[in-house]
């Protein structure tokens, strides 16, 4: 038999709906138009990245790629371009992918349906409803890191030694929460209380919505829930780079399209092979190497570890070149679309005289 509330307790997602109107964000770029090609790029920049940082992104790729259609008949270089600096660069992959798929082989645009957009690349379950939700209305579930821990704390599930079957649990209780009406500003009030209210480290309980009902503020136990899942030694890599300099220009290679930092220009690797050699195959001489204190930086599966050799050139006579090596002056480096710690490196490098 189905418990009954009393009608004047109001219900889990009465209260999201009231705080999201009062207290949410209603001012967001993509929350305007209602268009679903913008919905989609907000929401699969959102994935990895805070709203204050994909804000400017948002903007830029909307003046560089209107609509899906510019997008789909983009070179996926320039797609890269637009997404340096963002990181998680296989989202910008899949989004371009997507859109040619979108285009090509299924009419045009997205369906209204999430279970048929969640097959697309770059759309996992989540975002699809989320898609679904702010671009059409319909009634469906998103769980998204910050709504996990939302719905982990206020019901009281830390979760821990079956991911697969805490998944499975979130979910039901994601889908058994929808409101009747109203889905957008509870979907809104999910996300916006998860990334505000509630946040990871210290939840403002005292102005929270679910505060009446929330099972980890009534046993004082907020950063309980999620439980902490053991932490991840993640494997190493080392990746050695050369870094050609002539006290103007820096030697950059584009990089193969799979992989990390698929696309974009970055330092050449470097397999150990004699510096000189690979000198003279760039049309200039060796006067001069250092080696770098190693740079660290974490991916999701990995860390990466990079020692750089620094070579100082003579540029004999600019000659050319295959498309994929360029001469960057550093002057342009800022600008460049960089992997964000190549960038780094070379801005911090005193390399000019
Ligand atoms: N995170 C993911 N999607 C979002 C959205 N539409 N608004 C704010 N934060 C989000
Ligand atoms: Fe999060 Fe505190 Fe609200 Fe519970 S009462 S949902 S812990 S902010």
């Amino acid at each position: 038999m189905k418990a009954t509330r009393p009608s004047f307790i109001p219900s889990f997602s009465e209260r999201v709906i009231a705080w999201q109107k009062v207290s949410g964000r209603h001012d967001l770029p993509w929350q305007q138009g209602g268009d679903v090609y913008r919905i989609w790029l907000s929401e699969v920049m959102l994935q990895q990245t805070q709203v204050r940082s994909v804000i400017p992104y948002f903007a830029r790729f909307l003046e560089r790629f209107p609509t899906l259609e510019v997008l789909a008949a983009a070179p996926l270089e320039s797609v890269l371009e637009q997404w340096s600096g963002l990181g998680y660069y296989a989202r910008a992959r899949n989004l371009h992918r997507c859109a040619q798929i979108l285009v090509h082989e299924r009419g045009g645009g997205f369906s209204a349906e999430p279970a048929d957009n969640a097959q697309l690349p770059g759309i996992g379950r989540s975002t699809a409803a989320a898609i679904s939700v702010f671009a059409f209305g319909r009634r469906a579930a998103i769980l998204d890191g910050n709504v996990r821990r939302v719905l982990g704390r206020c019901f009281g599930i830390a979760g821990g030694d079956s991911p697969a079957r805490d998944a499975r649990v979130l979910w039901d209780l994601a889908e058994s929460l929808l409101p009747e009406s109203d889905i957008e500003t509870y979907t809104q009030g999910m996300m916006d209380l998860g990334a505000t209210v509630c946040s990871r480290r210290k939840p403002s309980c005292d102005t929270c919505p679910l505060q009446g009902i929330c099972v980890a503020r009534y046993e004082g136990r907020q950063t309980d829930f999620p439980q902490r899942p053991k932490p991840k030694v993640l494997p190493q890599r080392l990746s050695r780079l050369l870094l050609f300099c002539d006290g103007r220009r820096v030697l950059l290679e584009r990089r193969p399209p799979s992989g990390i930092w698929g696309g974009l220009l970055s330092l050449p690797e470097w397999s150990g092979e004699s510096a000189e050699r690979f000198a003279e195959n760039q049309g200039c001489r060796l006067v001069d190497t250092q080696s770098l204190p190693p740079v660290s930086h974490a991916f999701t599966h990995f860390r990466l570890t990079i020692d750089v050799l620094l070579c100082k050139v003579e540029i004999a006579g600019l000659r050319a070149m295959e498309v994929r090596w360029q001469w960057l002056p550093l002057e342009n480096v800022a600008a460049a679309a960089l992997p964000m710690p190549i960038k780094k490196l070379l801005l911090t490098l005193p390399l000019q005289g």
